[in-house]
């Protein structure tokens, strides 16, 4: 595509390519595509590519169709028993946990989940308003910070692994002045994960310093080099759980069930850390236990509680995988397929992985790869890729040092593989003669 054009666009819109939200992309995608009447290949969206499991639709359609007053009828602010129940049974068959009903509560996606972990991780106590979090990571998450008045730091997982990265919390923890860690893994966007080792250390850090452990699962099960498939049967999705009780575990139907539109996930504590009392959350939740603060001071004031046809669907989700009928796992590892394949297809032509491996392994291959090239800024590269009809999220918005873009293959089809081929080909040429 002519560059001179792609300039245009970007000033007439006043736009930065290192900082660039996800939105602003796709319009800007939109814009070009029309523009040129080009078929981009959009690597940038986060968002499931499959369709979900007919389990979730029918469950919510029976439930309304059975239950003529279910439309009418406010939900509990705390979940329907059936999907509480549901998820203690998932815990302990996927995360090899045990937890209480009552300290499962449903929330409006995991977005709604960080919100509430978030403030309350941030507000039990003056001088702990600082959430820490394992970059780079999902941006969003920043905002709500930003959205609660609360204060943020960040470091990378490529300067921390290990002992250096329990040494780096022990530092930051010992100030005092973090409430909250938040990680995800998987993570997105470098599809690294942490390992058992790393979380026992974490644990041990979050009970000594007090933190709280967020632990967003929104790729539970996801790191495809182990076969997590199995009900009940070893290997376990390893969690924070095992080593503290300090956490909340975040658990989305977005990508595990392809079910993001329904905006259904739960959030998992201990008893141990529902049950605590801290004076300052009264202040904002009106309350100083943190499970009244959670659903009173939390969900009451935000959405009063969650869709109650998506929480039997979600539970009926969890019921059919945890009786083995429904094997969730083997429904997402066309995403390992694509995203093994797309790989490398970019390393064939002079590309190489921002993040290249996972703690000296091998990274998985899932949702999510970061690519870069020399010492190209992440705008600069995102400016290239968009001439060849490419699309991705540049690493600065997801708080990453490094320079690189991310690439999501959830929605880029097989069949479409040979024509990336071909742009990407092609690009590598472009770039080989302008000596990047
Ligand atoms: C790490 C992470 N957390 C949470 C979400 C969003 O989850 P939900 O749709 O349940 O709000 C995403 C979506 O991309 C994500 O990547």
């Amino acid at each position: 595509m002519n560059s001179e054009s792609i300039d245009d666009i970007i000033h007439q819109n006043d736009i930065d390519l290192n900082l660039i939200s996800i939105r602003e992309l796709q319009s800007l995608v939109n814009k070009l595509a029309d523009k040129f009447s080009v078929d981009f290949l959009r690597f940038e969206f986060g968002i499931p590519g499959l369709k979900s499991n007919p389990i979730g639709p029918s469950e919510e359609i029976k439930m309304l169709t059975e239950n003529e007053m279910l439309p009418s009828t406010y939900p509990p602010f705390d979940g329907i028993p059936r999907l509480k129940n549901a998820t203690v049974e998932f815990a302990r068959q996927f995360l090899d946990i045990h937890v209480s009903p009552n300290n499962c509560i449903p929330t409006v996606g995991a977005m709604h989940g960080c919100f509430i972990s978030l403030a309350i991780s941030g507000r039990r106590k003056e001088v702990s308003d600082t959430i820490l979090f394992i970059d780079p990571g999902f941006p969003v998450n920043k905002l709500q910070t930003q959205f609660l008045g609360l204060q943020n730091m960040s470091i990378d997982l490529w300067d921390y692994r290990g002992k250096s990265l329990g040494d780096k919390l022990e530092e930051l923890f010992s100030t005092g002045k973090i409430g909250g860690l938040l990680w995800s893994s998987p993570n997105n966007p470098t599809w690294t994960c942490l390992t058992e080792t790393e979380l026992e250390m974490i644990g041990k850090l979050l009970t000594k310093h007090d933190v709280i452990g967020i632990e967003d699962s929104a790729y539970l099960g996801m790191d495809f080099r182990y076969d997590y498939s199995k009900p009940g049967q070893s290997p376990f999705q390893p969690t924070i759980a095992k080593f503290t009780e300090n956490y909340f575990i975040i658990i989305s139907s977005s990508k595990i069930f392809s079910y993001a539109g329904q905006r259904i996930s739960v959030t998992i504590s201990s008893e141990s850390l529902m049950t605590r009392k801290y004076p300052y959350l009264k202040k904002y939740f009106n309350s100083k236990t943190i499970l009244s603060a959670f659903i009173h001071g939390g969900i009451y004031p935000t959405t009063a509680g969650v869709p109650q046809t998506t929480q039997h669907a979600l539970a009926a989700f969890f019921e059919s995988a945890c009786t083995g009928e429904f094997d969730f796992l083997d429904s997402l590892k066309v995403y390992k397929v694509r995203a093994k394949k797309a790989k490398e297809i970019f390393l064939k032509n002079g590309f190489t992985l921002a993040y290249p491996d996972d703690r000296g392994k091998p990274l998985g291959d899932g949702f999510y790869f970061t690519i870069q090239r020399g010492d190209l800024t992440s705008g600069e590269l995102l400016y290239y890729l968009l001439q060849f009809g490419l699309a991705g999220i540049p690493l600065d918005i997801t708080g990453s040092k490094k320079k690189g873009v991310r690439i999501c293959i959830s929605l880029v089809h097989q069949n479409q593989y040979p024509e990336l081929d071909n742009r990407v080909k092609a690009l590598n040429k472009f770039l080989t003669n302008l000596n990047k």
